[in-house]
């Protein structure tokens, strides 16, 4: 006999004879009660066990963690809070689980807690609901682009460039460390090493979308992206998943139209299909509120949340006037950031983003035209830009309670410009020549951006630390798993 997933038996229409159900125990009640789950739903099944008929020995067995196959009736319930209900006739323990050593006990662990034990967190209602969620919002990625006609590309993940020339890059080599290869100069002689280079993981596939852009018109990546930087935050993983679309003759406007609808329609599909899900993951962010002083509690709920990003178009502000208005508020004037900001030219800390997105303008906003100095070499120069007080085509788009969401930019088609830029910073033009030869054969307007994944997962199930909604979090000092 096949087995049926909880889900749809709870989505049946009618009681049914004989169905089978297999899943594993949350909770056993009174010697009769088993809540059982497969994770096809954050519901349990609740399988009435004919205790008077079943050996001791057997219902010993059903403990939390266990795994299980009930054969019975689908019959409609009794108890509050379910529509069906199986009647046990026949129920085989397919593993036993030692109900004193299954970490996962049936009460409130701590998110700590649950993250050093994150092969067995998924078997908690709210993980489990955020890693359905985490699924669903990649298929709506995928579903968005391939609907507009976008070709997904595979960017490689061994590559040699640093696309963002910030140097936060994992080495990979097959060279041995203890007995390293050296050249006449004494240095590392890379020329052994498998590549016959040095190569380290990608920090971003841009580079090599750009190229396909520039053929293909519009494409996306999506996938995992590696950063060695330092930063021990609540916002920051050593391996993120990233989503970049790069369309051909779209400029920074395009490109945040792009960016916003995408971002809505993404979190529109959640809301459609994360329905039990996403109500669970509310009434758990409600909980934790509750534990804050009134004034850090969020004045929306996470659906509230959500909905508004629907309904309201992105603020969309110049860095320039940004500037101004971080100048003259109030945390910058009582000295109660920890950056201040007294001048033009200023890099936005995370605290600076906050301020704008939480405070001034309470909803998403998109900043652009950021100073050249503080962004990436491949970024479009303004036309009139005053000397000293370059920009370039840059937005970056900042959420509540998230940050930086998305970064990108209009890039910088003109050969010359790039060239000099490149030369400016010190980026080596022999290794990039690939990416040179766009804007040498058939270059033009184009622009994309990127998403991280994470940081949406983060703001659409309400989680507060980017570590709980990924499997296996990487983050300095840790790669258990
Ligand atoms: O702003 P970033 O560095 O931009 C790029 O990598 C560009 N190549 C994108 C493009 O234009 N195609 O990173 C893009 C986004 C950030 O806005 C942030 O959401 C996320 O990636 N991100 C991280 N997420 C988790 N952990 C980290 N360490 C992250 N670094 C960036
Ligand atoms: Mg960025």
């Amino acid at each position: 006999m096949k087995h049926t997933k909880v889900r749809d038996l709870l989505n049946s229409t009618t009681t049914l004879q004989e169905v089978n159900a297999k899943g594993w125990v949350r909770t056993f009640r009174n010697n009769q009660f088993i809540a059982l789950n497969d994770g096809s739903t954050i519901n349990n099944i609740q399988c009435v066990v004919d205790f008077e008929n079943t050996p001791e020995e057997t219902l010993k067995r059903i403990t939390t963690g266990a795994s299980v196959s009930v054969i019975g009736t689908l019959v409609e319930s009794k108890g509050a809070g379910q529509k069906y209900e199986i009647q046990v006739n026949k129920l085989e323990i397919l593993g036993d689980s030692d109900a004193e050593k299954f970490p996962m006990q049936p009460k409130k662990h701590s998110l700590e807690f649950l993250r050093e034990n994150a092969h067995l967190r998924v078997r908690t209602n709210a993980f489990g609901a955020i890693m359905r969620v985490r699924s669903v919002l990649s298929y709506a990625v995928h579903k968005y682009f391939q609907d507009k006609g976008f070709v997904y590309v595979n960017t490689p993940i061994i590559t040699g460039a640093d696309a963002e020339g910030a140097g936060e890059m994992f080495q990979v080599t097959s060279l041995p460390l203890d007995n390293l290869p050296k050249n006449e100069e004494g240095n590392i002689d890379f020329k052994q090493d498998f590549f016959g280079k040095h190569t380290n993981l990608t920090v971003s596939g841009q580079l090599e979308g750009e190229t396909f852009a520039m053929a293909l018109g519009q494409i996306y990546t999506f996938g995992p992206t590696f950063r060695a930087e330092n930063s021990n935050t609540s916002r920051h993983l050593a391996e993120f998943w990233m989503i970049e679309p790069e369309v051909a003759f779209n400029d920074l406007d395009d490109n945040m139209d792009l960016a916003e609808d995408f971002i809505q329609y993404v979190i529109k599909y959640a809301l459609d299909n994360c329905k039990d899900d996403l109500a669970f993951l509310e009434g758990r962010l409600l909980e934790e509120e509750k534990s804050k002083p009134q004034a850090d509690r969020s004045e929306m709920s996470l659906l509230e949340k959500l909905n508004f990003v629907l309904e309201n178009n992105f603020k969309r502000v110049s860095y320039t006037e940004a500037i101004d208005i971080l100048r003259d508020s109030t945390p910058n004037k009582k000295k109660k950031f920890s950056y201040l900001i007294n001048e033009w030219g200023a890099d936005l800390q995370s605290e600076h983003e906050r301020y704008l997105v939480e405070k001034h303008f309470k909803c998403p906003v998109i900043l652009y035209d950021y100073p050249a100095n503080i962004k990436a070499f491949y970024m479009r120069l303004n036309d009139n830009t005053e000397p000293g007080r370059e920009t370039v085509r840059a937005m970056d788009i900042l959420f509540p309670g998230i940050g930086e969401i998305v970064g990108g930019s209009e890039r910088e088609e003109r050969y010359d410009v790039l060239v000099q830029k490149m030369e400016a910073l010190g980026i080596d033009k022999e290794e990039l020549y690939w990416y040179l030869d766009t804007r040498r054969f058939g270059s033009a307007t184009h622009a994309g951006f990127g998403l991280g994944f994470e940081r949406l997962v983060l703001f659409v199930t309400g989680m507060t630390n980017i570590r709980d909604v990924i499997p296996f979090p990487r983050t300095p000092g840790s790669a258990e798993f």
